[in-house]
C-alpha cells in the first residue's frame, strides 16, 4: 500500500513534466488541475497518514517535490506560450516597407589605380611579382648600386628597425628587383605593386608611406626604345589614347641611362595648373635601363643580358585621377572619404 502511493506521486511527476499546452485555455486548465484550490495533489497529504512512520519523511519531501515540479511546469508552458504567441503576431509587421539597404564597401582609391596598372601591364605579359616591406641593407640599397657612405643614399630617407642598421622599411619597390633577380634567370617580366615608406614630413602632398609599381624587364638587347614603348602604351591606356609623354633625364644610382617620365595635362583647367604646378607636364615615374652592376650583384650577366626599370608613384596618379587634393586623406580611412569610389575606374 505505501509503496503503491509512493509510486502514484512519481507517475504524477512524470506525466506533469510531459504536459503541454497549445493556447491560454489550456494553460488555464493545467493551473486549476495542478495548482488551484481544488487542485489534485492537495489530496496527496492526506495519504501521509496511511504511510508508516519511517517513511513519512521521505514521502513529504517526494510530495514537495511534486507541488514544485508543478509549479515549475506552469511558468515554462506560460513562457513559451508568451514567446510562441509573440512570434505568430504578425500585426505591427509592415511587409510593404522598403527594405533597410545594405551598405556596401568599396575599393580604396589606391587599389583601384594600382589594379588597373596591373591590368595593363599584365596585357603585355608583365606577371605580378610581391615581396616583404621590412627589407635588408643589401636588397633596398647596396644590390641597387646604392653602396654604403653613397650620396644617393640621402635621396630616400629611410625607417630602420630599432637596433638595427641592417633591417629597414622598403624606401623603394626597387628592391623587388633584386629579389627577383636573385631567383631567376632572363627573360624576366615583371611589376611589383607595394607599399614603400620614407622618413619624410608629411603634408598635403607628401607621406611617410606611399604606393608604387615597379617595372622590370630584363632579356637579350633590350633597348631604350622599347622602354619607352611600353611606357608611352602605358600612359594611352591610363590617361587616355591621345595622351603625351615626355622623358626627362636624370638619375638613379641602379639606371643609366635614367630619365623621368612626364604625362601631358594640359594647363587648360584650374586642376591640371595646379597639379602641374602651370607647367601642365605631371610627373608620373622614374626610368632607366638598369646598370650593368646591379645585373652583376644579382648574379645576371651583364654582358649577355640588358634591361629596362621603372616606378610608379601610385598615390599621384589616383590624386590626379579623382581630383584629390590632400595626399593624408588616402591614409586616414575615413568611410565618408572612401564610400566616394564605387565605381572601378
Ligand atoms: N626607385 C625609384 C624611386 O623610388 C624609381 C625608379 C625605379 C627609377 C626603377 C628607375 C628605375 O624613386
Amino acid at each position: 500500500m505505501a509503496q503503491d502511493v509512493f509510486d502514484d506521486v512519481k507517475d504524477m511527476m512524470d506525466s506533469i513534466k510531459m504536459e503541454t499546452v497549445s493556447d491560454a485555455d489550456a494553460l488555464e486548465a493545467f493551473r486549476i488541475k495542478y495548482l488551484g484550490t481544488k487542485n489534485i495533489i492537495k489530496p496527496l497529504f492526506g495519504q501521509i497518514r496511511n504511510v508508516p512512520n519511517e517513511k513519512k519523511k521521505e514521502f513529504g519531501q517526494l510530495l514537495n517535490e511534486l507541488k514544485g515540479v508543478a509549479e515549475g511546469k506552469y511558468t515554462e508552458l506560460k513562457n513559451d506560450l508568451g514567446g510562441s504567441n509573440k512570434k505568430k503576431n504578425f500585426d505591427d509587421l509592415d511587409l510593404t516597407a522598403p527594405p533597410k539597404s545594405l551598405r556596401v564597401g568599396s575599393r580604396h582609391p589606391v587599389s583601384l589605380v594600382m589594379n588597373r596598372m596591373i591590368e595593363i601591364f599584365g596585357r603585355i605579359g608583365f606577371e605580378v611579382a610581391e615581396d616583404r616591406e621590412i627589407e635588408d641593407d643589401w636588397h633596398n640599397f647596396t644590390a641597387m648600386n646604392t653602396p654604403e657612405d653613397h650620396p644617393a643614399r640621402d635621396m630616400q630617407d629611410t625607417f630602420y628597425l630599432l637596433n638595427s642598421t641592417s633591417q629597414l622599411l622598403r624606401t623603394h619597390t626597387s628592391s623587388v628587383q633584386a629579389r627577383t633577380m636573385t631567383k631567376m634567370q632572363p627573360p624576366i617580366r615583371i611589376i611589383a605593386p607595394g607599399r614603400v615608406y620614407r622618413n619624410e614630413t608629411i603634408s598635403a602632398r607628401s607621406h611617410c608611406q606611399f604606393h608604387q609599381v615597379e617595372g622590370l624587364y630584363v632579356d637579350e638587347n633590350v633597348s631604350f626604345a622599347d622602354m619607352k614603348q611600353t611606357l608611352l602604351y602605358f600612359a594611352k591606356e591610363l590617361y587616355g589614347s591621345k595622351t603625351e609623354i615626355r622623358l626627362r633625364p636624370s638619375y638613379f644610382p641602379f639606371t643609366e641611362p635614367s630619365a623621368e617620365m612626364d604625362v601631358f595635362m594640359g594647363t587648360a583647367d584650374e586642376k591640371s595648373k595646379r597639379l602641374t604646378k602651370g607647367t601642365g607636364w605631371l610627373e608620373v615615374l622614374g626610368c632607366g635601363m638598369i646598370d650593368p652592376a646591379v645585373l652583376d650583384n644579382c648574379g645576371i650577366d651583364s654582358n649577355k643580358y640588358s634591361g629596362y626599370a621603372f616606378g610608379i608613384g601610385i598615390e599621384r596618379s589616383a590624386m590626379q585621377k579623382y581630383d584629390i587634393s590632400d595626399i593624408r586623406l588616402l591614409f586616414e580611412n575615413d568611410v565618408r572619404f572612401l564610400e566616394q569610389f564605387k565605381s572601378a575606374i
